[in-house]
């Protein structure tokens, strides 16, 4: 319970899921049906599950016997003696719980999701403080820890990185995942669906809260957020105050070729600047993100030379364009696209 809790917290995770049983050799949803009510008495009063429980069943897959989808979901329905449509019409309503079921080359591995909502409906962002082109929590989560990784392996050397300045930080997400890793405990202000488990122990969230306290960092960081669009900016620091770690941060309105270094030479620039129509004045892709790419990097590069850059783009030239020097990039697939994060030096 303890691991599963401190994992709800971890960059990058969509959701927790645990693992209840596995078997090989399954080939007909009849013997899939037995398989479920047998191992069922082993977890089910840990779940609570009850005849009347909501229950969805997510299927997936891969070159077996059984391929089915609602045949499957039907079958593990009946195992587990919840009720049932067998007619091909999908529940509606907030399911009590979430059955995740993996069946590959007829081995079926059976597993629960812990999380409820996706890990990166964080609950800060509401609609109409989203800016144009969010990112996802969970990614910026990623980038973030990523890049601060980088700084930990330096730490006692001279050059730790000691502020985060994001000049395109739109609806402030980066910024605030920045927050969130430095005080992880605002990731549990949300419930997640194993809390409501009778097996779940409270007794837990002490020591959870100890490992999370000891992993965030919050001396001497600061956290800069600087975008164009006054009412994006306004809407970052809603956001940040809902994230509970808005006095861990400013946010500016300013633009890319105005930004000049305030805070020495210990920093690091992370961002997801425009990319596509839609964020380039006047519409036009292409010459017009050129130019702001090109402009972005003679700026970074003259007031923050020497600093560590991670910059999230469609295109990873556009980012390579700003760095002096490139150490990694790792490719996303992310909003129908494969944006590359890049990393290195400006
Ligand atoms: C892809 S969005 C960033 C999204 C942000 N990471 C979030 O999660 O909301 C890019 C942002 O760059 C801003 N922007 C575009 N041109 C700019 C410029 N010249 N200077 C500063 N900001 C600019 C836009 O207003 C937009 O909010």
């Amino acid at each position: 319970m303890r691991q599963i809790l401190h994992l709800q917290t971890l960059p990058l995770a969509q959701r927790v899921s645990l693992k209840l049983s596995t078997w090989r050799d399954v080939y007909s949803t009849q013997q899939l049906t037995e398989l479920v009510r047998e191992s069922k008495n082993e977890w089910k009063s840990l779940l609570g599950l009850s005849n009347t429980s909501e229950v969805k069943v997510r299927v997936s897959c891969y070159k077996s016997k059984m391929m089915h989808t609602k045949g499957i979901e039907t079958a593990v329905k009946r195992g587990l003696n919840v009720t049932y449509d067998d007619d091909g019409v999908e529940e509606k309503g907030e399911e009590d719980y979430l059955f995740i079921l993996n069946n590959k080359r007829n081995k079926v591995t059976l597993s629960i999701d812990t999380s409820g909502k996706p890990l990166y409906d964080r609950g800060y962002r509401v609609a109409g403080d989203a800016g144009k082109s969010p990112l996802r929590p969970t990614v910026a989560a990623y980038m973030v820890d990523k890049m601060l990784e980088r700084g930990r392996r330096r730490v006692g050397e001279e050059k730790e990185v000691n502020v985060l300045v994001d000049p395109f930080c739109g609806s402030g997400t980066i910024c605030i995942e920045a927050g969130l890793l430095l005080r992880p405990m605002m990731l549990r202000k949300r419930n997640f669906a194993f809390q409501q488990w009778p097996g779940y122990n409270r007794g837990v969230e002490g020591s959870v809260k100890e490992l999370l306290r000891k992993r965030g960092r919050e001396q001497a960081f600061k956290i800069v957020g600087v975008d164009r669009d006054e009412g994006v900016v306004e809407a970052a620091r809603r956001n940040a105050e809902r994230a509970g770690v808005g006095d861990l941060m400013e946010f500016r309105q300013g633009v890319i070729s105005d930004l000049t270094n305030e805070w020495g030479d210990k920093g690091m620039v992370l961002s997801n600047p425009p990319w596509g129509k839609r964020l380039v004045e006047g519409g036009r892709e292409g010459k017009d993100l050129r130019n702001l790419y090109g402009r972005a990097g003679n700026v970074l590069r003259k007031e923050f030379g020497g600093w560590e850059m991670g910059m999230l783009t469609e295109r990873k030239m556009w980012a390579q364009m700003n760095a002096k020097k490139t150490y990694g990039e790792e490719c996303f697939i992310y909003g129908g696209v494969k944006p590359s994060f890049v990393w290195g030096k400006l």
